[in-house]
């Protein structure tokens, strides 16, 4: 009895202490603020108020870059583009290096791109640029489109499509809570950027459109993706050469060509990527699930690769190393490739309509320490009778028994030179 009187007590004086304090904060609209933003300085600026329409069809570029060349002198100021508008963006740069840090890019509203060829010039290479940057985040429930269905057809737009949202350069990305769709190539993409972290998002665009990648990664270390949806017309996660440290995890990919270490070493180049896990990903009518491809005649190597708690559903092939990646076109026999060496498969199952895995190592470098623990790939109903397992150059481990057998995986190593030599370069 005591102590209930004591709590209730407690509660009361709690009650009366939140009332006393919220009149003194948030009557204020200063203070509200306060509230909202932490750690933030109260430096917000909207792009309405820089003179965009958000009508969908005024050209608010111009207004786009007020905004953020004022946020840029503020440290941990926010550009807001709010919700209930459209606003017509043309390719644009959100630059530093000369930008204060910690600057939020407040997205609610709707970007999209001009469907004109003319606002595109001779092609760019990206729409939404965000360069050379520390601590930038794009946050919101807003939605970035490119219209791309104009690009996909390919008539009358420039050849060179552009990437629908960039980061160059740049240390401690965020990007969270917004979609991005319909991109004219690739729907995000981090080059040169350490300490990205990508969550909440989604990415969206027709499985048949063309080169539509959902994020592509380059020369980037330390990267985080989660908790987001990809849908689009190729590489959903697509991992590229100067990758290292690179986390995915609670990721849906689908439709799509599945997730990507590659493609690696075209034009006989050295190609670096080490220390990659992809955990907790499902793949729903996808090319491929988990794929490393590589190109004829590259070096570098692809190191320490661990995928694991993958689901697939009708996927075409769902474990895949093809070092014979030539694209379309007719590959050249090379005596040189990137090695590809300890590459973890564990807990994959679903079910698959071509083959259940395609380990196509090169003849010079075969691949060394694939391991397969607790793999159960059933055909698909959807599925044509299907070959089974395919080895070339494959050494490795089965850690348990798998369905199907896969037998044709060669223990131990190679007498060949194996990845050593070329690991070293990297
Ligand atoms: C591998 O990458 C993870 C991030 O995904 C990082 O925490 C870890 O330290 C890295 N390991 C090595 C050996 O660099
Ligand atoms: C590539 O070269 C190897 C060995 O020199 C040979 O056995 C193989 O048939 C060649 N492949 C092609 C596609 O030319």
């Amino acid at each position: 009895m005591k102590s209930f009187k004591l709590n209730t007590f407690r509660l009361i004086t709690a009650i009366a202490f939140a009332v006393w304090f919220s009149r003194f904060e948030i009557c204020s609209a200063r203070g509200w603020r306060k509230l909202q933003a932490s750690p933030a300085s109260a430096a917000t600026y909207n792009v309405l108020d820089y003179g965009a329409k958000g009508d969908g069809r005024a050209d608010d570029t111009q207004a786009f870059q007020k905004a953020w060349a004022a946020a840029c002198n503020v440290e941990s100021s926010t550009v807001v583009v709010p919700s209930g508008s459209v606003f017509l963006v043309k390719p644009i740069s959100f630059s530093g290096p000369n930008c204060a840090q910690n600057i939020v890019f407040q997205l609610d509203g709707k970007i999209i791109a001009p469907t004109s060829s003319a606002a595109w010039g001779s092609g760019t290479l990206q729409w939404l640029e965000f360069t050379k940057l520390t601590k930038i985040t794009i946050r919101g429930k807003g939605t970035i489109d490119g219209q791309g269905s104009v690009w996909w057809q390919g008539d009358k737009m420039p050849s060179t499509k552009p990437t629908a949202l960039r980061f160059y350069g740049s240390d401690g990305v965020v990007v969270s809570g917004i979609t991005i769709q319909n991109s004219q190539q690739t729907h995000l993409k981090f080059d040169d950027c350490t300490n990205v972290q990508v969550y909440d998002i989604t990415a969206s665009s027709p499985g048949d459109s063309p080169n539509t990648d959902g994020i592509h990664l380059q020369n980037s270390q330390g990267v985080v993706i989660y908790s987001s949806t990809l849908a689009c017309g190729d590489d959903c996660i697509s991992i590229q050469t100067g990758c290292s440290n690179i986390y995915v995890h609670n990721v849906d990919c689908g439709p799509g060509h599945g997730l990507s270490i590659g493609s690696l070493g075209k034009g006989n180049t050295k190609a670096c990527v080490s220390n990659v896990t992809v955990r907790d990903v499902t793949f729903q009518n996808t090319m491929t699930g988990v794929r490393i491809k590589t190109w004829p005649g590259g070096f570098g190597s692809v190191q320490d690769v661990l995928f694991s708690n993958i689901q697939v559903s009708d996927v075409e092939t769902p474990i895949m190393i093809d070092q014979y990646y030539c694209d379309g076109s007719k590959c050249r026999n090379a005596s040189s490739a990137v090695a590809v060496a300890g590459v973890n498969y564990l807990n994959v199952k679903g079910t698959y309509t071509v083959e259940p895995v395609r380990f196509a190592c090169s003849d010079n470098m075969p691949c060394t320490g694939i391991t397969l623990d607790t793999i159960q790939l059933e055909l698909s109903q959807k599925g044509q009778d299907s070959n089974g397992p395919f080895c070339w150059e494959a050494y490795g481990e089965l850690k348990t028994q798998t369905v199907p057998p896969i037998n044709c995986l060669q223990t131990g190593n190679p007498s060949k030179n194996g990845a050593g030599a070329n690991a070293d370069s990297c």
